[in-house]
């Protein structure tokens, strides 16, 4: 089955776009943003995708579809990836974080619970796969990886189990960790999500660095948007939701962005976002009803000013372990 694109219709509203201009959908995914974009106006889409099979899928779409242009590459990099598409800024950026379906529904991606596949979860190519964090990480780093990014209260109870069944074997498979996380966690009573939920997605979001690359990306929009173009960002989980909400904040010169490098309200910079709302986008029910997965998805929207860049980093908000010590197995 395809990727059901989540917020769809608010996602095209927010980003406008018009006749002529350059949009980037920095996660193509199974490209129903971009479909949906392209369809809307005479614009172009420069679709970027870290994952190759979604680039694929974006290449073959390209063949009927000149106006759209395939790039394979991480949205935190889309600053250099854009200029080499030949473009030196851009009317609207919109991200979908997360996996898509495509991943998801491949077993041999690692990224599901419920098929049986090679621990990898990697949405790129290289770099550390999930098997070399369970495998390698001290019980410290895994406890808080499970604790902050996936809000799990049983963390360290699952990082010490881990710890001790690897003496034994080391970790190869997905339904092997996901057995152990059911069985420390005393089997699913009736729960609606599988008991291995949420270290699933902790661990996938440390092995793809998604907090990181998220800044990264916040800090390139400000540099990359035109006067008048349009942010459009929909998260799945609360710590990228408020990461995107203080970075829009503080860009709009609003107080509570959280910022310590700012001045008071006052005397700063002048801000280099607007935000029409200050509030969030929920899916509708009728979406909720049709599409689960997008029970918890937010959508967040900021219009670049003439202003300059304020260049200020963007933070995490969380200390985790270092991807970078970890040592690529296969
Ligand atoms: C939720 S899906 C996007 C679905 C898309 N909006 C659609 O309508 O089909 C997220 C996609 O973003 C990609 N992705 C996640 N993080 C990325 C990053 N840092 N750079 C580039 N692509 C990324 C994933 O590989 C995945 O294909």
């Amino acid at each position: 089955m395809g990727h059901k694109p989540v917020l769809l219709d608010e996602v095209v509203t927010a980003m406008a776009p018009k006749d002529g201009e350059v949009l980037v959908d920095g996660t193509y995914g199974g490209g129903g943003y971009a479909r949906a974009l392209l369809a809307a106006a005479k614009c172009r889409v420069l679709g970027l995708d870290r994952d190759l099979d979604a680039i694929e899928r974006a290449g073959l779409a390209a063949e009927k579809e000149p106006r759209l242009t395939p790039i394979l590459g991480r949205f935190s990099d889309m600053i250099r990836l854009v200029e080499e598409a030949g473009f030196s800024s851009v009317d609207a950026i919109t991200l979908d974080l997360g996996v898509s379906s495509f991943q998801l529904d491949q077993a041999e991606r690692g990224f599901s619970f419920m098929r049986d596949g090679p621990l990898v979860m990697r949405m790129g190519r290289s770099g550390p796969s999930a098997a070399d964090v369970v495998n390698q990480m001290d019980e410290r780093d895994l406890a808080t990886i499970f604790f902050r990014l996936g809000e799990e209260k049983q963390s360290r109870r699952i990082a010490r189990a881990i710890v001790q069944r690897r003496l034994k074997a080391p970790f190869t498979t997905t339904l092997d960790l996901a057995g152990l996380i059911e069985e420390v966690l005393g089997g699913r009573r009736g729960a609606k999500t599988h008991p291995a939920t949420r270290s699933f997605q902790a661990i996938r979001m440390f092995v793809n660095d998604e907090l990181g690359e998220l800044a990264r990306a916040l800090e390139a929009s400000e540099h990359l948007l035109s006067e008048g173009g349009r942010l459009v960002i929909v998260t799945f989980h609360s710590l990228e939701d408020r990461m995107v909400k203080l970075f829009m904040r503080e860009r709009a010169g609003l107080q509570g962005g959280g910022s310590r490098h700012l001045p008071q309200k006052g005397d700063g910079p002048r801000p280099s976002f607007d935000m029409p709302s200050k509030k969030a986008i929920e899916p509708s029910e009728a979406e909720l009803a049709e599409n689960p997965r997008a029970r918890s998805s937010r959508l967040r929207v900021a219009v670049r000013t003439a202003a300059p860049a304020m260049d200020l980093p963007v933070s995490t908000g969380v200390d985790l372990p270092d991807l970078a010590r970890l040592e690529a197995s296969s």
